[in-house]
């Protein structure tokens, strides 16, 4: 399966089918949540735990008792780093067929954040189950899927923008740089919105987040930054698996760009 079909094949998981994963896959999983590094090179401290053990509880979440989260200082840039990383320990898991969903709401947040330790100055953006899909979804997970339409995406020509906002891009425009947009596409965010926006100029593909009501907290934690960073994550792995060198810039480029958009980061092809 090349990344694109990996991509395209990932769901949220939410009814799992009560098999446990064995001690070996949680230590390969944790292994390689601990060897990923984000472009923002900030690091993040992952725990497997027990639902059981900890109290733990996510009411969409059926199945599973073993649940991964992470932990991290609350800096600049903290929401697109860990969007990054755990996006690749979610596509890590996606590959050996162990099922995900990332949850950021829809859990008990305390009891999490305990079982982790959280400190002073510490965040746990998001928690994720881990285990095997169940054959059949629960009620909840249907409606749910339904209730944000957890199947589709907005078309290519929506978020993709070739030089300026007021040029969309297509397909065939896109060239070698197609894959890729499309993994960012069909990217995981939180309640489906696709904040991601994406402007090709020359050599250069820049980033934005278009901001929905509702996603940002009283202290500035910006829920959407999370989705950007792992729109950035599906983006480098699609380039890495065409072979082309990219170079992560944070440097905004002055486009016009509408007043509910904001730029995140771009990537320099080398
Ligand atoms: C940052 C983030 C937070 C999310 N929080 C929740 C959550 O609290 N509860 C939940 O059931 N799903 C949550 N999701 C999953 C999204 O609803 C889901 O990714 C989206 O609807 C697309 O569906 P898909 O992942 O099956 O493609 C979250 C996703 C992201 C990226």
């Amino acid at each position: 399966m090349n990344a694109l079909e990996l991509v395209r094949s990932r769901r949220s998981v939410r009814s799992f089918d009560g098999r446990p994963l064995s001690e070996e896959e949680i230590n390969e999983i944790l292994h390689f949540a601990d060897t990923v590094e984000s472009p923002y090179e900030l690091p993040i401290i992952w725990k497997v735990l027990n639902a059981k053990a900890s109290g733990l509880s996510s009411p969409v979440i059926t199945g599973t008792d073993t649940y991964i989260a992470g932990k991290m200082q609350r800096l600049p840039h903290a929401e697109e780093a860990f969007g990054y990383v755990f996006e690749r320990v979610v596509l890590f898991t996606e590959a050996k067929g162990i099922g995900t969903t990332w949850i950021g709401g829809t859990m008990d947040r305390g009891a999490f954040e305990r079982a982790m330790g959280l400190e002073e100055g510490e965040v746990m953006p998001c928690v994720s189950p881990l285990g095997y899909p169940a054959r059949k979804m629960s009620l909840r997970e249907t409606m749910m899927r339904k209730g944000v339409k957890a199947d589709s995406r907005l078309p290519f020509e929506a978020l993709f923008l070739d030089g300026s906002f007021e040029t969309p891009l297509n397909t065939e425009k896109a060239g070698e740089l197609a894959d890729a947009l499309e993994m960012v596409r069909w990217a995981p965010s939180a309640v489906n919105k696709q904040p991601w926006r994406v402007v090709i100029s020359g050599n250069t593909v820049h980033f934005y987040e278009k901001k929905s009501k509702g996603f940002i907290s009283a202290n500035g934690w910006d829920m959407q930054k999370i989705d950007m960073g792992i729109a950035l994550c599906h983006f480098a792995v699609g380039m890495e698996e065409k072979k082309k060198k990219i170079e992560f810039l944070l440097e905004d480029p002055g486009i016009a760009h509408p007043a509910d958009t904001d730029y995140i980061a771009s990537y320099q092809l080398i």
